[in-house]
């Protein structure tokens, strides 16, 4: 899911601050009004509304103590309603209600209604079950509505478009079933309209595209269909798009293009085909783009349109394009982009020579293709490259050492480095179940540094300034033709948390050094040609036998550890917890090492969510 920052000041207070003005004209109208007696249908409504919950509201008075201040009562606010017409006499209603995040339990009583003058409904949060009762759909005057994070089911009622003064409505995380009705005519203030993760099927109703106010639209997770084909001229303000997730086909619809303030689309898992409208070079706030997981084509013709919107800083083009040749003719644009997904395509050829100018990459993921000729010695320049992932290619020749100067992985990442205001999309691979899984990370900036060359053909030796990535934090080089020896400078990766060189054919033995790699949790040297001691290390023998297996001549001076085991030499079919957790969308093979993660990053008092180092 795309998280971003509301296209308004979305803070309740603000809201309701900004609501009241539109009322009110006496300055002290706030002050004057947590004093008051309640209005007695508020304070019926709100009894009622409280009665009807499992759990009383603890904060509020009982009905017994017959308290009518309830103004004053926590998450109730109130005004002093008045009209230009008659300025000298006005009532103290109630106007807004924010419980959200109180643990209420139960159904929405149909007294809320009471609430004659409510304009901000705030309930998300919390575990209402059932449907909306209809008389909610008679507060003419709600503005904000928002019910998410609760239980509610059944149909969203047609009713809704009578609530034509609505500019914020949220519904995500329901269980609501059915179609989304095609009620949105009337309701030409709504600016957000947010209903992700339900269990709506059928298509986009037509009467969206009379919300001429609405800024963002997000319906991820659910199971419409149909094409996407709402009439975006009248989309003006539209800022984020969020279909992903369901099951929209046909083409990417080219009048897109006129929705000139688009900075996020997601169409990621959906069944799309057909190219990327040429058009959609004209969006040139487009900041974030990710069509991962549909059956687009002709990856030459995305790139050279995409290449004109220059403002785009994450663009996940991944599982698409089967089988296509990646295009070699010069792209000069994406000067800005910082996260490229490419994974997953089949792609055939070699890395383009163009992708030298995306000096901004932090994040590339080209994994699962047909990528042959070498890993370019280019890469070496990518200043703030913090992912690679290039595993599962045909790349061959050895590993060139200029890769070793990626200087965010040499010396940390420098400036504090916002991608954008979302989060790019993570998904890792379940092979089991064919489907990908998001993992739940908020930013790919929270993702260990990771440099992945598995599965490819790489020969040569391991190269000894591969020890000066002291910020990398996964090291995988297995399933390749690397020989020699491995360097003992690879200590000095001192925060690496996985190292795999399985696979190969490396000779030599376990540089001792490596037992000074204090944070790794997951090492791998099987099936190579290693002899000797393996280092004495408590944390060595915390590994399992299957990480020093099929190196007939590696041995440990612990009498209980492994020895039985190292003289296999049956070559595995395949590695499978590692394909498991092939990544895809943002580079991904941390899987397992993800809880230790977690448990060190926790452990260690100064863990910085935001992952950037000084
Ligand atoms: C409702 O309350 C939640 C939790 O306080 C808050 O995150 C959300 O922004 C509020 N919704 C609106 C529309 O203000
Ligand atoms: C409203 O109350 C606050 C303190 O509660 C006070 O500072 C402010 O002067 C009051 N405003 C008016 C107009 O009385
Ligand atoms: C509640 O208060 C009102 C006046 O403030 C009074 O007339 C009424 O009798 C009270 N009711 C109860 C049940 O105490
Ligand atoms: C408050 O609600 C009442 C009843 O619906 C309505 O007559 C009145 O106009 C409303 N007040 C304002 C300021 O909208
Ligand atoms: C919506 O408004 C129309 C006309 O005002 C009314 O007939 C209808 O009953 C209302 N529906 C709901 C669910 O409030
Ligand atoms: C959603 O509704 C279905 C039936 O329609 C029910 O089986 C399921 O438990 C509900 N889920 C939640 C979280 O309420
Ligand atoms: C999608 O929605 C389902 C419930 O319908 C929820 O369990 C799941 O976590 C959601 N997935 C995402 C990625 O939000
Ligand atoms: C979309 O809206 C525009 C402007 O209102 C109108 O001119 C055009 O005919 C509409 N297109 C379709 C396909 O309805
Ligand atoms: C996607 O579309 C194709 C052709 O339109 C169809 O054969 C296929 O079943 C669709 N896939 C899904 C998952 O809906
Ligand atoms: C592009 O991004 C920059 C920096 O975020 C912003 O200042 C500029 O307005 C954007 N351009 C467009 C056309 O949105
Ligand atoms: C891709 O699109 C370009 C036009 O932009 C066209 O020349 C080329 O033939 C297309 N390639 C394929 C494989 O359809
Ligand atoms: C492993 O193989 C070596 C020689 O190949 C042999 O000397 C040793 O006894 C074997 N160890 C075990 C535990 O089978």
């Amino acid at each position: 899911m795309i998280k971003s920052t509301r296209p308004s000041p979305s803070t309740p207070s603000f809201r309701l601050l900004s609501l009241l003005f539109l009322f009110y004209f006496k300055t002290d109208a706030f002050n004057y009004s947590q004093n008051s007696i309640c209005n007695s249908n508020d304070l019926k409504a709100l009894y009622d509304f409280s009665q009807s919950l499992d759990t009383k509201i603890y904060v509020w008075p009982l009905p017994k103590e017959n308290s009518s201040r309830c103004c004053s009562w926590p998450g109730v606010h109130c005004a002093l309603l008045q009209t230009p017409f008659s300025p000298n006499s006005g009532k103290v209603r109630v106007v807004g209600l924010d419980l959200s995040g109180k643990g209420l339990q139960g159904v929405l009583s149909s007294s809320i209604s009471g609430l004659e003058n409510l304009s901000f409904l705030n309930l998300s949060h919390n575990s209402f079950r059932g449907s909306i009762p209809p008389e909610l759909f008679h507060l003419k005057l709600l503005q904000t509505l928002d019910l998410s994070s609760n239980q509610f089911s059944g149909e969203l009622s047609p009713g809704i478009g009578n609530l034509s003064s609505l500019h914020h409505l949220d519904i995500d995380n329901n269980n609501f079933t059915g179609i989304i009705p095609d009620a949105f005519y009337d309701m030409q203030n709504l600016q957000v309209f947010s209903a992700e993760s339900n269990r709506f099927v059928g298509g986009l109703p037509a009467s969206l595209s009379s919300c001429s106010m609405l800024t963002l639209l997000s319906l991820s997770n659910n199971s419409l269909d149909g094409i996407i084909d709402l009439n975006f001229t009248q989309l003006p303000r539209l800022t984020k798009l969020d279909l992903e997730r369901n099951r929209f086909h046909g083409l990417i619809p080219e009048a897109l293009s006129s929705c000139k303030a688009l900075e996020i689309i997601s169409f990621a898992r959906n069944n799309l085909s057909g190219r990327i409208p040429k058009k959609l070079s004209e969006l040139q706030s487009l900041n974030f783009l990710n069509v991962g997981v549909n059956r687009l084509s002709n990856i030459s013709e995305a790139f050279e349109v995409l290449q004109e919107c220059h403002n785009l800083t994450v663009l996940i083009l991944s599982w698409n394009f089967q089988g296509e040749t990646i295009s070699v003719k010069e792209i000069r644009g994406f000067r800005n982009i910082r996260v490229l997904g490419v994974g997953n395509c089949a792609l055939t050829g070699s890395i383009p020579t163009w992708f030298r100018n995306l000096k901004e990459l932090r994040a590339l993921d080209l994994h699962l293709n047909q990528l042959n000729g070498g890993i370019p010695s280019w890469i070496g320049e990518f200043v703030h490259l913090s992912s690679l992932e290039l595993s599962s290619n045909l790349l061959s020749g050895i590993i060139p050492v200029s890769l070793t100067q990626v200087k965010s992985l040499t010396s940390g990442v420098t400036q504090k480095d916002e991608v954008s205001s979302f989060d790019p999309p993570f998904f890792k691979w379940d092979r089991d179940n064919f489907i990908y899984d998001d993992i739940k990370y908020k930013h790919y900036t929270d993702f260990p540094p990771l440099l992945d060359l598995s599965h490819n053909k790489l020969n040569g030796p391991i190269p000894k300034e591969f020890g000066n990535f002291k910020y990398l934090h996964v090291l995988d080089l297995s399933w390749n033709k690397l020989s020699g020896s491995i360097p003992e400078e690879l200590s000095g990766m001192v925060n690496l948390e996985k190292l795999d060189l399985s696979f190969n054919n490396l000779s030599g033995s376990i540089p001792s050094s490596l037992t000074r790699l204090t944070f790794l949790s997951s090492f791998s040297v099987a099936y190579n040609h290693l002899q000797g001691l393996i280092p004495s290390a408590a944390q060595f023998f915390s590994f399992p036998c299957s990480s020093f297996e099929g190196n007939p001549g590696l041995y440990s001076n612990s009498p209980h550890f492994c020895n039985s085991n190292l003289n296999t030499t049956d070559q595995k079919e395949g590695d499978k917890e590692e394909e498991n957790f092939i990544v895809f969308g943002l580079p991904f093979a941390i899987g397992f090492v993800v809880s230790f993660l977690a448990t060190v990053y926790l452990s260690m008092c100064c863990y910085d969510p935001n992952y950037h180092y000084e």
